[in-house]
């Protein structure tokens, strides 16, 4: 048995000229859990390249959806954002991942940050009704550099606010909180220096950070990740694992240079 499924492309997207998205078919047999990564990649002059990404779609849906940044002579990335619909793209059977709500102690508000394609964890936890379930509120912030890279994040949750299911539980539940660095837009400023000038709860109309209720994913850019790490562990928040859940954790979104 090989280790990777052949999954045919169903539709690309190219959002700017550094990202795109694609969705393909997924082998009946392909099982994960939302907010978890897979290898995926192309074959390249017979040899499997691939990379870690985070399925971006959820796991009740039937086909596959991945958010990817496109590097001009990024190994992979080059190849891949050439993709076209019926192309075949190889995808690793088995899924794996830090970002699941079972590494978490229970809690009331959950904080998924992410900056870039980092979203696409995020993306798939929120098509999560159990999320929906085990969470009073859902604060989705993505961070980018410019307001075009904001795209995708914009349209996955306009649809989802306007789907039968998920429309009323985003409604009362889901709090999306897109941030610029680098022009002007509604929300301006680094994830970081939103948290620790309190910027980011007063304008949700939210109460500050609180370890008794707060519960946080993270995934982004390194430099990101290490200084949330420092800010939450400053505050007594502690790292959560598969073997011991905490109050938040950690994945780096996939860079490829
Ligand atoms: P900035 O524009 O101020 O660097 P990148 O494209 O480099 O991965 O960055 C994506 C987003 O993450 C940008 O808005 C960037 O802000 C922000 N960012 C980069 N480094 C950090 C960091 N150490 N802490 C918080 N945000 C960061």
């Amino acid at each position: 048995m090989s280790a990777f499924y052949r999954e045919k492309v169903l539709s690309v997207h190219h959002w700017t000229d550094t990202l795109f998205s694609f969705r393909a078919t997924r082998d009946t047999g392909f099982r994960f859990q939302n907010g978890q990564f897979a290898m995926i990649g192309l074959e390249v002059d017979g040899r499997p390249l691939l990379r870690a990404y985070s399925m971006a779609s959820a796991n009740h849906e039937e086909e596959l959806e991945f958010f990817s940044i496109k590097v001009h002579d990024g190994p992979l990335t080059s190849k891949l954002q050439k993709i076209r619909e019926g192309d075949i793209i190889l995808v690793g059977r088995k899924a794996t991942g830090t970002l699941i709500t079972d590494n978490l102690i229970p809690g009331k508000r959950l904080m998924l940050l992410s900056t870039g394609t980092g979203l696409a964890p995020f993306a798939s936890l929120i098509k999560d009704p159990e999320v929906y379930d085990r969470y009073d509120s859902i604060v989705l912030v993505h961070g980018c550099r410019q307001v075009s890279e904001l795209a995708y994040g914009e349209e996955l949750v306009a649809k989802l606010r306007d789907d039968e299911l998920f429309g009323p539980m985003l409604s009362e539940k889901l709090l999306y909180y897109p941030t610029v660095t680098r022009e002007p837009f509604r929300n301006r400023g680094r994830i970081t220096d939103l948290i620790t000038s309190n910027q980011l709860f007063a304008d949700l109309h939210q109460g500050p950070l609180d370890i008794e209720t707060d519960r946080i994913m993270m995934c982004g850019s390194p430099a990101m990740l290490e200084e949330l790490k420092q800010l939450f562990e400053t505050r007594g928040f502690a790292e959560g694992s598969g073997n011991k859940p905490g109050h938040f954790v950690i994945e780096k979104a996939f860079v490829e240079r």
